[in-house]
């Protein structure tokens, strides 16, 4: 692997070590907020789960949703506890009691240095709703919506500077799902409003849900064409698996990843081009994660219950090295990634999980970490020569990297794709820069589908890692599917 300072790609932006807290199934309620549970602080949050987020790092977390959110009405979850409405939602066929609304969000992301990242209801909600949550959350007092506030303790604003337009909107399954151009204009609409409330604030347009979408791309086209730089985002949205049994395609989905950024991105500049614009939309990735066992109509469909348990997928090594797959795919892209929320964070597809008054941590938990942190820097593009195998993507190397450099330190994200053999990798950066390793460590287990479970939690984790030698060469004998992240000292 071949690295250069001068071959800068962008710097990495903090805010794609995001997470994403919906209210669905157990993420809320049994998950970060549990005022029954014995872990429970003098907020209702669960102090347990709060020590591991925060040990996650993240920076930025989107709420309340994902589809939760098309049918949300904010107002019902502020003011005082006892008088919110217990409502029957749509998006998951639950119970919701609006217990946890704006004011406790704000609170959880204050406790855990989160930027919160708010997704305005545009399925059955109105541009005029939306604008009045910006007032809620981000004006000074002395006008309605901010007063309420106020009134219910926060003189001071929740100060929420991005602002996501709706969710998946070309999905027919999303409430309101409407045409690119019709949501487009209720989309721009609705972004003046809030923009002529707070001109500080960033708006993500929706985007395609993914690259299987029948309309695909043409979607994007279309909105950030007719949002006229209402849009300083879009935003991407992937779930993979390996429901085949193909570990060695499954751990190539970087490329794939790639290639999903690169398309929008080439979208979002075709349109600036026809344009004639100065600005451009960037790629707000704001829903990724491994998801594919727990698809079945009883994990989506609550009955009509509060807090059932809806999307707990179970995590093993190959999902944990995906994991890593994505990140270091955002951070080979970190001119045009600027934000990315892994999803989500408890119970629901989440790196933790609650069982009573227990706690696990899953095996993404440790891949996400060791991206998390090595934040900052500079993003490098890296030349790799070295031995490939034939995918879905063609020939990839087993080698998946990524590497980002700052004035004295160079991180260095590596992964082992072939199943049975090691790999022997060498790091050419400038001759005599490396000085010595300050940190690795390395998620590793004996098989790809070792997991963690309540009774044996370390089966998946992160350890120190010491097979680095610096002394003439900078090389490592890299095992068999594992991911190693290393924080190298500059000379
Ligand atoms: O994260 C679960 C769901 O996946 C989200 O609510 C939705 O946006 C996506 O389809």
């Amino acid at each position: 692997m071949t690295l250069d300072r001068r071959f800068a790609v962008g710097a990495v932006s903090p805010f794609i070590y995001g997470g994403f807290l919906e209210h669905m199934g157990r993420s809320i309620y049994q998950g970060v907020y549990d005022p029954e549970s014995a872990h429970a602080d003098e907020d209702g949050f669960r102090a347990d789960v709060i020590g591991a987020l925060r040990e996650l790092a993240m920076t930025i977390v989107r709420y309340p949703g994902g589809n939760f959110a098309s049918g949300y009405r904010w107002r019902d979850g502020i003011g005082d506890r006892e008088s919110r409405p217990t409502v029957r939602e749509l998006a998951w066929q639950s119970i919701e009691t609006n217990e946890f609304g704006t004011d406790e969000f704000i609170r959880l992301c204050r406790k855990l240095d989160w930027t919160p990242m708010l997704t305005v209801n545009l399925g059955t909600g109105s541009p005029e709703e939306a604008r009045d949550w910006v007032e809620y959350c981000n004006a000074p007092t002395g006008t309605l919506f901010a007063d309420m506030r106020a009134a219910g303790g926060s003189e001071a604003a929740h100060a929420v500077p991005v602002w996501c337009l709706g969710n998946e909107m070309d999905g027919p399954w999303q409430l309101g799902h409407a045409p690119a151009g019709e949501y487009a204009l209720r989309a721009r609409q609705a972004a003046r409003m809030m923009k002529a409330c707070d001109r500080s604030i960033e708006t993500v347009a929706c985007g395609s849900s993914g690259p299987r979408m029948p309309t695909w791309l043409e979607w994007d086209r279309t909105v950030l064409e007719s949002m006229r730089g209402a849009a300083d985002y879009v935003s991407l949205h992937r779930y993979v698996g390996n429901p085949d049994g193909d570990s060695p395609g499954y751990l190539a989905i970087g490329h794939g990843i790639d290639r999903q950024i690169e398309a929008v991105d080439a979208c979002c500049e075709y349109v600036q081009a026809r344009a004639g614009s100065r600005r451009r939309a960037f790629l707000c990735f704001d829903e990724w994660n491994v998801w594919y066992r727990a698809r079945g109509a009883g994990d989506t469909d609550g009955g009509g219950k509060f807090a059932p348990h809806l999307i707990e997928e179970r995590y093993n090594l190959e999902d944990a090295l995906v994991v890593g797959a994505f990140l270091m795919s955002f951070i080979r892209h970190a001119d045009c990634v600027k934000i990315a929320n892994l999803a989500q964070l408890v119970n629901v597809i989440g790196p933790l999980l609650t069982e009573g008054d227990e706690l696990l941590k899953q095996s993404i938990f440790y891949a996400f970490k060791l991206f998390s942190d090595r934040k900052g820097g500079t993003a490098l593009s890296a030349h790799i020569d070295g031995p490939l195998y034939e995918t879905e993507y063609g020939a990839v190397p087993y080698l998946d990297a990524a590497a980002t450099v700052s004035d004295n330190s160079l991180n260095l994200f590596a992964m082992n794709r072939h199943l049975s053999e090691p790999l022997p990798l060498v790091v050419e950066f400038g001759p005599g820069e490396i000085a010595r390793v300050e940190s690795s460590e390395m998620v590793h287990a004996s098989s790809l589908d070792a997991e963690n479970t309540f009774e044996a939690p370390n089966t998946v984790v992160s350890k120190p890692f010491e097979g680095w030698s610096t002394r003439d060469q900078v090389v490592v004998e890299l095992p068999p599917h594992s991911l190693v992240a290393t924080t190298f000292q500059l000379a």
